[in-house]
């Protein structure tokens, strides 16, 4: 790509792209985001108040693209600590499906932008049915905002890269600690639970700073995925959500084709795409049902698929390894592994040549349906 300008060099602090830029800034705006926050072994928001579980029975997420991938995770952490029956909807879908809405359900929209059009009208939907409504936002005074009954900003700043890093870290860090809220309303875990929890998110920050190896090693393993006919990116539990997040990483600024899938699926048909051209990058956490995933990798492995293995543990069937940190809560290697997917999918992307920061077709913000 042509070179930066100077106004746009110091825009980007000397990095190469916005994104990277971004990608780096991770571990300062998540600091920002549980400012106030997280405070003597308890979490406070300052825009709810206890209230707002008030006859609830259930909470149902809407969201779109990389925002939605955020609320999925949240599902795991929702009904695992708060205890609430929890579903997650990608809103171009439940906008037309006639849904079954009761008030008894908290809606919650997760949106950076605040604007894009499906998530927005789904907002209105549950709202105009009575819904207690709340919008996790990184856009004050966007649209949605001036909609829901309440908003938590994500505070990530200005996210210029149009394929989202910042936004979803700062997400899913407030979708986690406000599971946490919810649990300590509930009363639904006991308080050293929740002391344990607090404890491992307030190591976010920590986890979220680029190590210079990793990254040099995701730099020089990404001469090996520039082709391919497709990429599976597998993970079970919260990984599955990320999983799906790293192949839309992967799609949006390299135009490779990649897919994200519950480890468990393999065997229910897409193993048949297996060979040595097939790229599968495994989240492989110690900390959460490492051994399933294994197998399920041993699988692909085993029809000759190239297998790059993103985990504390070594794997000797992998063709490539990406070593993370041990970690002794598996939401600490959730985020590990998210800059790791991130760093990834942009150095194949720089490497093909391609606008990390404007890719073909795409825009930051979709308000139109
Ligand atoms: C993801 O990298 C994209 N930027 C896109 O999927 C985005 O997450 C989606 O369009 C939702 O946008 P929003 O978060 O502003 O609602």
């Amino acid at each position: 790509s042509k070179l930066p300008s100077s106004k746009q060099f110091a825009q980007k602090n000397g990095y190469r792209f916005f994104m990277e830029k971004e990608i780096y800034e991770q571990s300062d705006v998540v600091s920002d985001c549980m400012l106030g926050r997280v405070k003597n072994n308890s979490i406070n928001f300052d825009e709810i108040d206890e209230s707002i579980l008030d006859g609830i029975n259930e909470i149902k997420i809407c969201a779109c693209g990389t925002s939605y991938h955020a609320s999925m995770a949240a599902t795991y952490l929702f009904e695992r600590l708060s205890k609430v029956k929890c579903n997650v909807e990608v809103a171009s879908e439940f906008r037309y499906k006639e849904p079954l809405l009761t008030n008894d359900t908290l809606f919650i929209v997760v949106s950076q932008s605040g604007e894009t059009a499906d998530t927005l009208e789904a907002l209105k939907m549950a709202k105009n049915a009575g819904l207690k409504t709340l919008v996790i936002c990184n856009v004050d005074n966007s649209s949605m905002t001036r909609v829901a009954d309440a908003t938590i900003l994500t505070r990530a700043g200005i996210e210029k890269g149009v394929a989202s890093t910042k936004a979803f870290s700062t997400q899913a860090i407030v979708l986690w600690m406000l599971s946490l809220y919810f649990a300590k309303i509930k009363n639904s875990i006991s308080h050293d639970l929740i002391k344990k929890e607090i404890n491992a998110i307030i190591q976010v920050p920590k986890v979220l700073i680029v190590e210079n190896k990793l990254h040099e090693k995701t730099r020089r393993l990404s001469k090996r995925y520039l082709h391919g006919h497709g990429f599976f990116f597998i993970g079970r539990d919260v990984f599955y959500p990320l999983a799906i997040e790293g192949a839309l990483k992967l799609k949006e600024i390299s135009y490779l084709h990649a897919e994200g899938y519950p480890a468990g699926e393999m065997k229910h048909g897409p193993i048949a795409l297996a060979d040595p051209e097939l790229f599968t990058i495994a989240l492989m956490p110690k900390n959460t049902l490492y051994d399933k995933v294994k197998s399920n990798v041993e699988e692909l492995s085993a029809r000759d698929s190239t297998i790059c293995s993103i985990s504390p543990l070594e794997f000797e069937l992998s063709d490539d390894f990406i070593k993370t940190n041990d970690r002794d809560h598996y939401m600490l290697e959730f985020f590990e592994m998210l800059v790791v997917l991130q760093l990834l999918s942009m150095e194949i992307s720089i490497r093909l040549g391609n606008d990390v920061d404007m890719p073909r077709n795409l825009a930051k913000s979709v308000t139109v349906e």
